[in-house]
């Protein structure tokens, strides 16, 4: 499997980053990860987005040059791995670079940013679309700037892996007594039809899939309400799911042991569901 790292495709066990680089010592970085299917990018130019947006939160100077050849060295990258059939994603990575001796501040002068990415092949998790998952409750320990996609994901690591310990798929994240998202994805809670999420403040990060099951609540007719669910509320919902690149749109049946709702995914789950297939497979 060949990798992109600053310049050259190598094979990912060859490709080394320096023991100096802010990504590795301060987790001074962003990425992004995006789904191809059969060569087609789903949503790249809103990753590509993000991504500016992310350089720019971090103040990461990454030359017009290079970040231009991002969309070409992903192709390349696939073509390489022999994933344009089938399901792949992309995973990019940007660090402000690397420097020496270790100093908080940034590098004076700048350094060059590092520029990583790797695709892989994908396979969605059909399975638990189908039947739903389970999660617990954890409390949202994260900073206050979840709204930038850096590769700071302790608390997340942490998080998911407290559900692997509590033999559940993933978790609900809470904070301040509110619902935020998940370690990995956005949720939405549904009651009497209608969705409620997390407003897209800096307590989350605004997926792109978010984005598009909002985009699919406004073509159907099904309301939106930008309102946190409380964690009292969580238990009077009808449905909850996740949404996320590698989630897609995933019901939550089960919470701390108890039933959402029916206990099955709802109509209004697999509505979504629907059409988030129709956007991802063209369908
Ligand atoms: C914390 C968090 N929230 C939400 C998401 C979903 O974002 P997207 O739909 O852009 O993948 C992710 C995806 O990695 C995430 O890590």
């Amino acid at each position: 499997m060949q990798v992109y790292l600053n310049g050259s495709y190598l094979d990912h066990k060859e490709a080394a980053v320096s023991v100096s680089d802010r990504g590795f010592v301060f987790g001074d970085g962003i990425y992004e990860v995006t789904r191809v299917v059969n060569g087609r990018f789903f949503k790249e130019k809103e990753h590509l987005e993000r991504l500016e947006e992310g350089l720019a939160g971090l103040k990461i100077n990454l030359d017009e040059t290079r970040k231009k050849q991002i969309p070409e060295i992903s192709r390349e990258l696939l073509k390489r791995n022999g994933h344009t059939e089938g399901e792949a994603a992309v995973y990019l990575q940007i660090t402000r670079g690397s420097a020496w001796p270790r100093t908080h501040t940034f590098p004076d002068p700048e350094v060059p940013p590092t520029l990583y990415l790797a695709t892989s092949p994908f396979t969605p998790h059909t399975k638990l679309h189908e039947t739903g998952v389970d999660a617990i409750t954890i409390s949202d320990v994260r900073w206050a700037r979840c709204y930038l996609k850096t590769v700071n994901l302790l608390p997340n690591t942490l998080a998911k892996q407290q559900a692997e310990d509590a033999g559940v798929n993933s978790a609900v994240m809470i904070r301040d007594g509110m619902v935020t998202e998940s370690p990995n994805a956005n949720i939405f809670g549904v009651k009497d039809g209608a969705l409620y999420t997390y407003p897209a403040t800096n307590y989350i990060l605004n997926g792109i899939t978010r984005r598009t099951v909002l985009e699919i609540a406004e073509e159907r007719g099904i309301p939106v309400h930008y309102t946190p669910v409380s964690e009292q509320e969580l238990f009077e919902l009808d449905e909850l799911f996740f949404s996320g690149t590698t989630t897609d749109i995933q019901p939550v049946t089960v919470l701390d042991g108890k039933n959402i709702g029916t206990g099955k995914p709802g109509p209004v789950v697999r509505q979504i569901q629907e059409g988030y297939r129709e956007r991802l497979y063209g369908e």
